[in-house]
């Protein structure tokens, strides 16, 4: 049985009966006890040093004298007198004097923080998590400083520090790609409207210089002909001047709140897409009456309708139907919703692909019609900038995108 155990000397007590042997079995108690304590003292991980009060070291233990290559602690005193003559200074570690304080005064003054202590062995500088107790041991008061080694975790902070700042990094690039990825598309819409747009007036002019040099090779030109032909040139050309102005304005972002007739937006749209729809013999549908008044972001509304209008387009690419609808519903909740619903009849989009359509890149088209980002774009901007939702379902013959967010924008 151990000898820390009381009943061994309680036990012998009555069957020794002598004082001398008591006196020598206390003796030996005491010895054992001062040698566990010693062990666990000595068996602690951490370096653990005693303070008398807050100057002189008074004790370390075995963690202590191997972390410094000491034998004993009067080695380790006929050098040094405190464990901070080892702190390294550096901003967010604990050096000697902390704001006019003993590092253990200040360790102790700011229990809710986390203290740390850079050391050197050899060329290698550890962290230290660091704390302090005070004891009283009869009038003195020890001070005992727990120095916890936590280079490696800290190793491994950085490590997750640096790739977390990587990962944001390289996310917010990918976001700079995608945006311009976005915008690309935008313009690319924008070039294809224009192109559709110029397509009359460039033919108008052509007719007229044409005309021009029929009559001049005939010999009937006359100067009056010559100044309506460049009355007439000059006019299509300031027309055309003004689409590109146009299309550049109703492009160009402008991230403000504004009060708009929903229907207007739509009015815009149909203005700037009318010709490339004729052309595909595509109609698009709205109620032109609509009161909606509402108060959001106007363009980047009409980007994402562009965008659905566009893809709905697309999807009637090689069919050929009696009728290639795009109806446009516009509504008005009871709470204040406003919903708006896209929906063509182009034979909807595959299930399997259902999941993947808002993906970046995530494209049916071939290379060069489509990049994927389209619908990624618009989620974003119905999630992020209206602060609503947006869904896609399958009707009987075609695909429906319905757009719900609050009349009245709240950031
Ligand atoms: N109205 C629709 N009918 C059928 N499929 C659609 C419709 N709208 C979108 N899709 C499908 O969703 C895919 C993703 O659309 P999204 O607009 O994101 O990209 P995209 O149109 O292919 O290319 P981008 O818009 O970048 O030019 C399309 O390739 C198509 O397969
Ligand atoms: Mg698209």
């Amino acid at each position: 049985m151990s000898l820390l155990n009381p009943k061994v000397l309680m036990g012998d007590h009555n069957d020794l009966g002598s004082k001398t042997t008591q006196l020598h079995m206390l003796n030996k108690r005491l010895e054992y006890t001062q040698k566990y304590q010693k062990a666990i003292f000595d068996g602690q991980p951490n370096i653990i040093v005693a303070n008398f009060n807050i100057q002189t070291l008074c004790d370390g233990n075995r963690a202590f004298l191997d972390f410094f290559g000491y034998s004993d602690v009067p080695s380790f005193l006929a050098e040094h007198e405190c464990i901070c003559d080892f702190f390294i200074e550096r901003e967010g570690y604990l050096s000697t004097m902390m704001e006019g304080k003993n590092w253990i005064e200040y360790v102790k003054d700011n229990p809710g923080y986390s203290h740390y202590v850079l050391m050197k062995k050899g060329d290698k500088e550890h962290v230290f998590s660091v704390s302090v107790n005070e004891v009283h041991i009869e009038n003195d008061k020890i001070n005992i400083a727990s120095f916890s080694d936590i280079t490696e975790l800290e190793g491994y902070k950085k490590t997750l520090e640096e790739r977390i700042k990587s990962e944001v990094a390289e996310n917010l690039n990918k976001d700079r790609i995608l945006h311009n990825q976005s915008k690309s598309v935008q313009m690319g819409e924008m070039l294809n409207m224009i192109a559709h747009q110029w397509r009359q007036p460039l033919n108008a002019i052509s007719a007229s210089a044409i005309s021009v040099s029929m009559k001049l090779e005939l010999g009937e030109l006359e100067p009056d002909d010559i100044r309506e032909h460049l009355t007439y040139i000059q006019w299509r050309v300031q027309k055309m001047s003004q689409t590109i102005n146009d299309f550049m304005n109703f492009f160009k972002p402008d991230q403000e709140v504004q009060q708009f007739r929903l229907n207007d937006v739509m009015k815009e749209i149909e203005s700037l897409m009318r010709a490339q729809l004729q052309a595909r013999g595509i109609r698009l549908h709205y109620d032109s009456r609509s009161p909606i008044v509402m108060s959001s972001y106007k363009k980047e509304l009409a980007h994402v309708l562009i965008n659905l209008i566009a893809n709905a387009r697309d999807a009637y690419e090689g069919k050929h139907l009696d009728a290639k609808p795009i109806e446009i519903l516009l509504a008005q909740g009871e709470d204040e919703n406003i919903h708006i619903s896209v929906r063509d009849r182009a034979g909807g989009i595959s299930p399997e692909n259902m999941d993947k359509i808002f993906n970046p890149y995530f494209t049916t088209k071939d290379q060069g019609k489509g990049t994927g980002i389209g619908l990624y774009m618009s989620k974003r901007i119905v999630c992020e900038i209206l602060k609503g939702m947006i869904e896609a379902v399958n009707t009987e013959s075609g695909a429906e995108f319905i757009i719900t967010f609050k009349n009245k924008y709240i950031s």
